[in-house]
């Protein structure tokens, strides 16, 4: 079994999204900066309103999907399909934007802590322009799963293995096959997990550092950096000097070119500028 080793360090940049949303952004935050499928990954973590109070006003997206992951917090979503959502603590909501939606995402509280994630997962060129989709998952959906070393691991997607007994997380079927785990680990306790060997992997921790890979080739992770993973059959991350947080993602790679416009996510120029085109007429969605 080769032990996946941490490749490439990218560290979150502060920017903001929305009407003003500050957030931190890893993969995704320079161009071309991808980890086939994941095209990016926001994390945001504020206990200041002024941070988050303006929310996401209605904006369309096409051609991926987009997960949101709370850890703390309330996030009112509405499409323009009438699809209405409630996200709070503890929840997530996958969205499936294939040709279009037209969502907004607003906070409905006025003060307290905001916290959580959000990933955009590419799809394929054959899903690009398939219905959109969403499904609502309650906190009570994502199992939270004792770890054999230590730790738990909440599973959003994908199924989890510990020492053979798999666990599923509420979304699977999907042609990227994502794993989406929420570790927390105690000083010292060592995580490991099997992944397909050419599936792409890697690790965003938000709380404490990390050492990954194997013993003689470990490599330490900071807090708020995502860490991309060599291929390899298993991963292998050791919590250092504390307690660890932080989430796994591995996929499979679509390996087609991504031409991205802001919302847009397309396989060449002339798809993104055609949705620009149907956004501009009221037809994206259509
Ligand atoms: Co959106």
């Amino acid at each position: 079994m080769a032990i996946r080793r941490l490749q490439q360090v990218i560290q979150s940049v502060p920017t903001s999204d929305g009407a003003g949303v500050k957030l931190r952004r890893s993969i995704g935050s320079q161009r071309g900066l991808y980890v086939d499928p994941f095209l990016m990954l926001d994390e945001f973590s504020t206990d200041n309103p002024h941070d988050y109070i303006a929310g996401f006003p209605p904006h369309p997206h096409r051609g991926f999907e987009t997960v949101t992951y709370m850890l703390d917090g309330h996030l009112l979503h509405e499409d323009h399909l009438g699809n209405k959502g409630d996200l709070k603590s503890g929840g997530a909501q996958w969205m499936t934007a294939g040709r279009g939606i037209i969502h907004s995402e607003m906070p409905q509280q006025t003060e307290g802590r905001m916290r959580g994630f959000q990933l955009w997962i590419n799809l394929p060129a054959a899903e690009k322009m398939k219905p959109a989709w969403y499904r609502d998952i309650e906190p009570h959906e994502i199992a939270q799963v004792q770890l054999a070393h230590g730790g738990t691991a909440k599973v959003i997607a994908g199924t989890l293995d510990v020492a053979g007994v798999k666990t599923d997380g509420p979304i699977t079927g999907r042609s990227t096959e994502p794993l989406y785990l929420d570790v927390e680990l105690p000083p010292g306790a060592t995580f490991r997990h099997a992944i397909t060997g050419d599936y792409n992997a890697f690790i965003y921790l938000y709380e404490g550092a990390l050492t990954i890979g194997a013993a003689n080739e470990a490599r330490l992770l900071k807090t708020q950096c995502a860490g991309v993973l060599s291929h390899g059959d298993e991963i292998a991350a050791t919590a250092q000097g504390g307690a660890a947080r932080f989430l796994l993602l591995a996929g499979k790679p679509i390996q087609e070119p991504v031409v991205q416009y802001g919302p847009f996510v397309m396989n060449t120029r002339e798809e993104v500028e055609q949705a620009v085109h149907d956004y501009q007429n009221g037809v994206l969605a259509a």
